[in-house]
């Protein structure tokens, strides 16, 4: 299993890290079976798992029980455990609650928290000093969409990007172990990748970024409808899948299913 040293060994190395989110035992399973370097329980279940539109309402206890699952799948992979909205934002207290909770009771590796305003600053210095591991998550940070203005990618001027590679450096000093760059300009991905010592996580970031997260669902192409420009699909699960489920519905009503080797 990767600890926060290898990591920081890899980007030392120049060795690019893969991260990948999951949400339950059996593709954490699968996972734990391949070279993938680290798990992400992304809060992004909202919307692949629960089908909301955005991951504003997903809860600390959906989180905690997603992870828990992905820890019984998974025994060899740094698992990183979103903190959900909301669930960090009111007071210290409440941040180390959440992330206490969430470490004791899933034993994930650490927890992921969004934006870099002086309260969440705060809040990270605090989370560090007293042995969470944190990663931070600058750019487009969804659980902000409304204020963002969006899905949309950030960082496009120069006042912009010079305020989330404030954030960046902010961050670090803060303590995180890592950050996750999504949906900003690929110069800037680099820029602040080159500028840290802690690896860079990016998601439509661009290649110059430490390492690269995608989203399971996205990567295996389980939705042909969602096509951002970052993603890459892997597979076509889609397709799979649909006409796995035609087949079975198929040999069920022209009773090819089940067969004598299928019957006791
Ligand atoms: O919730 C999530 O899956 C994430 C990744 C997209 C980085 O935060």
């Amino acid at each position: 299993m990767k600890t926060i040293i290898q990591l920081f060994q890899n980007k030392k190395n120049k060795e690019k890290i893969s991260v990948i989110t999951c949400y339950d035992a059996s593709f954490a399973r699968l996972i734990s079976k391949t070279n993938i370097d680290c798990i992400l329980v992304g809060d992004s279940l909202g919307m692949v798992i629960q089908g909301l539109s955005s991951t504003v309402p997903v809860t600390l206890e959906e989180m905690i029980y997603h992870t828990k699952s992905v820890k019984r799948g998974s025994t060899n992979k740094y698992i990183i455990c979103d903190l959900p909205f909301l669930s960090y934002h009111t007071s210290l207290e409440n941040a180390v609650f959440s992330a206490g909770k969430v470490l004791k009771e899933t034993e994930a590796d650490a927890v992921k928290l969004e934006g870099a305003s002086n309260k969440i600053l705060e809040i990270i210095t605090h989370l560090t000093e007293i042995g969470i591991p944190v990663m931070g998550h600058l750019g487009l940070t969804p659980q902000s969409y409304q204020t963002l203005g969006g899905y949309r990618v950030q960082g496009k001027d120069t006042k912009e990007a010079d305020k989330i590679y404030e954030d960046a450096l902010a961050l670090e000093k803060a303590g995180v172990f890592s950050i996750v760059l999504e949906m900003i300009p690929s110069s800037l991905g680099k820029k602040i990748s080159e500028s840290l010592k802690i690896p860079t996580i990016g998601i439509g970031a661009g290649v110059d970024t430490d390492g690269q997260v995608l989203v399971l669902y996205d990567l295996l192409g389980m939705n042909d409808d969602f096509k951002p420009k970052f993603l890459k699909k892997y597979a076509n699960l889609e397709e799979i899948i649909k006409n796995s489920l035609n087949n079975f519905h198929e040999e069920t009503v022209n009773l090819s299913f089940p067969k004598p080797e299928n019957s006791f």
